[in-house]
């Protein structure tokens, strides 16, 4: 065992701040409170229920990631935001109709007291939505500074010893990296100039980043994954993590490709469609924005099979990914793959997967553990990247020069490992010669 590392204790408030207050940030919000009273369990999240082994097998010591490592309690937690609409969590929660009303309404006063803060919003990044409630400012630095200070007074008010910041706001149009994000100083620059290479998500990033403050991206825009923002973590001790969430599709994606490549079977195509009909979807339906989802999407295959090891198994793989915005379905989306393999001597077959999912119901545990498992990177004094919650993610942050780990199965180990390290356990390889020995 070694020494591990030191860890600060998770005393008072933490702060949880979302950036967008939708579909997932109000079943986020709403399913806390709920659970908080007893009404709902936790379901898919693993700081809530996991488990993590210690020592060998026979040991029989399997604690609760929750035991193991000091989180935050829910009771401890409290929840602002922003968005460009005036409704209330409550209001927005409705609109949003993943929750039913029958649990909202147990909690109704928590979530209608939450109001969302003046957003930092421009049309030019996400075409298919406007609304009223937007900052003015003279440039874009004047908006981040009003950031910064809605975080101090957010913090201040609601007496938070800590906060975090996800940004959980609808998915901006495609960019990729430009001149003014390569340094602290030409970023700074850029926002006095207001430079049209800097969206309003990496307007959210700079402030929580300058402050300090951990910060996720559970969307696929470009927003804290520039070497600036990478530079101003590394002076300010601010964990980063993203990109894109790894719910409905590609979760069973990165579940059902790492089983086919570990049996070597071969694959010629995969068909991937969706239709949903809520407001994601009807942002996803701009082309600009589909092609920042899209490319956040196919990169997943190529990594997980890798057809520069394997060229006579995935180099001709024709992988295709489709978005359709239709209403009736709200979020209650439909996902169908037609999988193309091939086996034995180049037999072919066919593997058809139907799933009818609830994109917001995978997606509120990923930010209730993301905010914890970040909270606790930020008391472990571990800033930059977390390469260890690449597990929830379907673009994981990763180091220049590395490629990501998408296998979900890697991640998770990767992810208890790091727990265990954290707590000075010895980490697990299961060799398991030692049982044989
Ligand atoms: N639901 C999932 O399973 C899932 C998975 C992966 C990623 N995502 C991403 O998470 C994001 C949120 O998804 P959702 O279903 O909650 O979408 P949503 O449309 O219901 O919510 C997004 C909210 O963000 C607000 N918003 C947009 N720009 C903003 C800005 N600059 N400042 C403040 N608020 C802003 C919108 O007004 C809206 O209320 C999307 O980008 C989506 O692609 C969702």
């Amino acid at each position: 065992m070694t020494k591990g590392i030191e860890l600060a204790p998770a005393k008072g408030k933490l702060g949880i701040l979302l950036v967008g207050l939708g579909a997932v940030s109000t079943t986020t919000i709403a399913g806390v409170m709920a659970i908080r009273k007893g009404l709902a369990k936790p379901i898919g999240s693993l700081t809530q229920m996991g488990t993590v082994r210690l020592g060998k097998r026979t040991d029989g010591r399997s604690p609760t990631i929750r035991e193991f490592v000091p989180l935050t309690e829910l009771n401890d937690l409290v929840f602002g935001g922003w968005d460009i609409f005036e409704d209330n969590c409550y209001e927005a929660a409705k609109h949003a109709g993943v929750l039913e009303d029958k649990l909202l309404d147990l909690v109704k006063d928590e979530l209608a007291a939450i109001k969302p803060m003046p957003a930092v919003f421009d049309r030019q990044y996400v075409k298919r939505l406007d609304g009223p409630n937007v900052k003015k400012g003279k440039n874009k630095k004047d908006l981040a500074n009003q950031l910064i200070a809605d975080i101090r007074n957010f913090k201040a008010k609601n007496n938070c010893d800590r906060v975090v910041m996800v940004w959980a706001g609808s998915t901006e149009v495609f960019m990729t990296e430009a001149p003014c994000h390569q340094t602290i100083e030409a970023f700074e620059k850029g926002l006095e100039a207001s430079d049209p290479a800097i969206p309003s998500s990496m307007i959210y990033a700079y402030a929580a980043i300058s402050e300090g403050i951990p910060y996720a991206n559970a969307a696929p825009n470009l927003s804290g994954d520039i070497p600036a923002m990478l530079e101003l973590a590394k002076k300010t001790g601010s964990p980063l993590t993203g990109n894109d969430m790894k719910t409905g599709q590609t979760l069973i994606k990165t579940i059902i490709a790492p089983g086919l490549k570990a049996r070597l079977i071969g694959v010629e195509g995969w068909y991937s469609t969706n239709i949903l009909g809520n407001r994601d979807g009807e942002v996803l339906d701009d082309p600009e924005s589909f092609k920042t989802k899209e490319e956040s999407k196919k990169s997943v295959l190529d990594h997980i099979l890798q057809p520069e090891l394997y060229p006579d198994l995935y180099n001709d793989l024709h992988h295709v990914v489709r978005i359709n915005y239709y209403p009736p379905r709200g979020d209650n989306k439909e996902g169908w793959d037609n999988i193309d393999i091939f086996g034995w001597l180049g037999y072919k077959m066919q593997l058809k997967i139907n799933f009818l999912c609830r994109d917001s119901i995978l997606a509120a545990p990923i930010v209730l553990d993301v905010a914890l498992f970040l909270d606790l990177a930020k008391r472990a004094k571990m800033s930059g990247i977390q390469e260890w919650l690449s597990f929830y993610f379907k673009s994981p942050m990763h180091a220049k020069g590395l490629y990501p780990e998408h296998d979900l199965f890697i991640q998770l180990m990767k992810l208890k490992n790091t727990l265990r390290y954290m707590r000075g356990e010895e980490l697990i390889t299961h060799l398991g010669r030692e049982y044989y020995d």
